[in-house]
């Protein structure tokens, strides 16, 4: 099954539940908005290229329950329907796009029945071409491994943060594909663990040699000389502000920490995301940073980890300066420093 999907039968969006994992592999229904947002801020669905197929879905969704008649009312509910989706977790730019692009498609329709075909088709066609393009950038990333070697990834941007097959892992699975098989060490990637929880799931599923450790012996591995490379996704790649101007990644907390000490350690740095993760239209400064509940913290699994009224910082990204990426892996090819936007953008 895809990440997401439309099931047909029952006329709604179909996800795996990334909440249950590694438990059960079971799908989750969203049949309204609510459901929706509900499961894009629970995780149920997640990673950037994911929460672009659900922005696209939300808006076929929202087309299908607004029920006005009137096309000018119709069109005032759906747009107020299709934000609450847009707006459901700030720092991945995939979603915001996805509910942009749908929005475009429902603005050229003329009747509120032409709204909720045509956005429905473009919306599977959207997640199409998110597989698509993940093969490509598979492909192309797979050009930076050899066989033999260990990569070390963090957070999940496999299969799981896509439609399918993945970015980060995706070039993994391509350099397998090609013959040159590569073990991973998965970081657990705390506090909510899609490391452990996850990539080490869909490694196992594909066969692919996975040692998961906790957060804290990255260090210790890379000192050992057991990392060859590190690859990570993205949320969001910015090209200019930030110190020096020169842009950053936005990945999961705990991805700058990885960069530093690969530089350190002068391991390759590789980024692997979509074109449609590049935002062209805004700075490092401009980028809100999501902060999640403090009970993440507090708490494992419902039972306590810390006093349950200590103060708590719990941000779930960080920017990694361009400076420490080694390799930003698109479908339209690898990119090496500077990486300047009009490069990056035209290729
Ligand atoms: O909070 P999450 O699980 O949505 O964070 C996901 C990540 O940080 C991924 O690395 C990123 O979205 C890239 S997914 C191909």
């Amino acid at each position: 099954m895809r990440t997401i999907d439309w099931d047909e039968d029952l006329d709604c969006i179909v996800m795996v539940d990334q909440t249950k994992l590694p438990a059960e592999y079971v799908p989750y229904h969203a049949t309204t908005i609510s459901d929706l947002v509900e499961s894009i801020q629970r995780l149920r669905v997640r990673g950037a290229p994911a929460l672009g197929a659900a922005g696209a879905y939300g808006v076929a969704l929202a087309a299908r329950r607004v029920e006005a008649d009137d096309l000018a009312d119709f069109r005032e509910q759906f747009a107020a329907e299709a934000d609450r989706v847009a707006t459901a977790r700030p720092t991945a730019v995939n979603l915001e796009r996805g509910v942009e692009e749908m929005l475009g498609v429902a603005s050229r329709a003329d009747t509120i029945e032409e709204i909720r075909t045509q956005t429905l088709v473009a919306a599977k066609d959207l997640a199409d071409r998110d597989v698509e393009r993940n093969k490509r950038i598979g492909a192309n990333g797979a050009s930076l491994l050899e066989q033999g070697q260990t990569v070390m990834t963090h957070c999940n941007a496999g299969a799981l943060a896509t439609v399918d097959w993945g970015t980060a892992l995706g070039v993994i699975y391509s350099a397998d594909e090609a013959g040159k098989t590569v073990d991973v060490i998965a970081n657990e990637t705390r506090p909510l663990n899609q490391g452990s929880r996850i990539t080490t799931v869909e490694l196992m599923e594909r066969d692919v040699d996975v040692t998961l450790i906790p957060d804290n012996a990255s260090g210790r591995c890379m000192q050992e000389g057991r990392v060859d490379a590190v690859i990570v996704g993205a949320d969001r790649v910015v090209l200019s502000g930030g110190p020096n101007d020169e842009g950053a990644v936005f990945n999961k907390i705990g991805t700058y920490k990885q960069a530093v000490l690969a530089n350190r350690h002068d391991i390759p740095f590789i980024v692997a995301a979509p074109r449609s993760t590049i935002d062209e239209h805004r700075t490092v400064e401009e980028i809100e940073i999501e902060e999640r509940d403090p009970d993440e913290l507090r708490e494992i699994y419902g039972s306590p980890n810390a006093p349950a009224d200590v103060p708590v910082y719990n941000p779930a990204f960080d920017p990694t300066p361009m400076h420490l990426v080694d390799h930003l892996v698109t479908e339209h090819g690898v990119f090496e420093p500077p990486f300047d936007e009009r490069t990056v953008l035209q290729a």
